[in-house]
């Protein structure tokens, strides 16, 4: 019998173009239709910022240099990933992100939440000779990093390009943005615009170097904020609000 039925759609043209038809448009909507209701599929997370002008750089250079290629910034909602790298990633964590980092191949570890997980002085050991502190660590050395000085005349343009595309930036972040990119990096400086700004950037000097505000500084800047922006402390998600306990 099924012979049959399948050979009138073989033989008919126009009732297989039917067919098609109506199989690519139940393939649509199932694609489709969750879209219509993005808005509150994401939730609003406390917590969740733009980059400070600094991270931002970071994160430039991040995809860059590829990082991407090997570390994907995207926990899964499984047991074993939880219990290595942390809770599971938020849609909103990554609601700035343009482009998103979540990546695809994992030879090294998820990067997620590696923020706050190593020190400063770690991370820039570990860029410049990955080796020197993992001895068995195939990640290539990012030593340029250190030679590099940061330019900070268009790092304005770099947030008003964002602004476009639907991050938040402020007129007072924009106008801010080239000071703020120093003062994140510069040991004892006046940090409480930067703060208020953005909250909970780590600030002081990242690459060992106080007197250069190099890529090394940036990257590190970016690697500290990751995963850092909620806390997880009292984070409850929609669905769980309403319940008792
Ligand atoms: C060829 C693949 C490869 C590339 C490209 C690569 N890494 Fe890695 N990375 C690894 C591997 C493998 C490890 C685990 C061993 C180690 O800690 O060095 C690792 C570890 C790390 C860790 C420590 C993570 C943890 O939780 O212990 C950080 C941070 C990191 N990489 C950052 C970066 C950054 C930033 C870049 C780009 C500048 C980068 N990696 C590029 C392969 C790579």
């Amino acid at each position: 019998m099924a012979f049959i039925r399948q050979e009138k759609f073989e033989t008919n043209s126009i009732l297989l173009l039917l067919g098609i038809i109506v199989t690519v448009a139940i393939g649509g909507l199932v694609e489709i239709v969750p879209l219509f209701t993005i808005g509150e599929t994401i939730e609003k997370v406390e917590g969740v910022r733009p980059y400070s002008p600094l991270e931002l750089v970071g994160r430039n250079i991040y995809i860059r240099e590829g990082c991407y290629l090997c570390h994907s910034q995207q926990i899964r909602p499984f047991r074993d990933e939880v219990e290595r790298y942390g809770h599971y990633s938020l849609a909103a964590e990554s609601m700035f992100d343009h482009p998103f980092q979540w990546g695809s191949k994992r030879t090294g570890p998820d990067l997620a939440r590696v923020g706050g997980k190593y020190s400063n002085d770690w991370h820039v050991a570990h860029l410049i000779d990955p080796r020197s502190v993992v001895p068995e660590s195939i990640m290539p050395p990012y030593a340029h990093l250190m030679e590099h000085q940061l330019d900070p005349t268009d790092i304005a343009e770099h947030l008003k390009t964002l602004k476009i595309v639907g991050v938040p930036y402020t007129q007072e972040e924009i106008d801010n943005a080239a000071a703020d990119l120093a003062a994140q990096a510069t040991p004892d400086a006046d940090t409480d615009g930067l703060l208020a700004r953005y909250p909970k950037a780590a600030t002081g000097d990242f690459d060992g170097d106080p007197a250069k505000l190099t890529e090394m500084d940036a990257l590190v800047a970016y690697l500290q904020v990751l995963g850092r922006m909620v806390d997880f402390t009292t984070y409850r998600p929609d669905y769980a609000k309403g319940d008792a306990q």
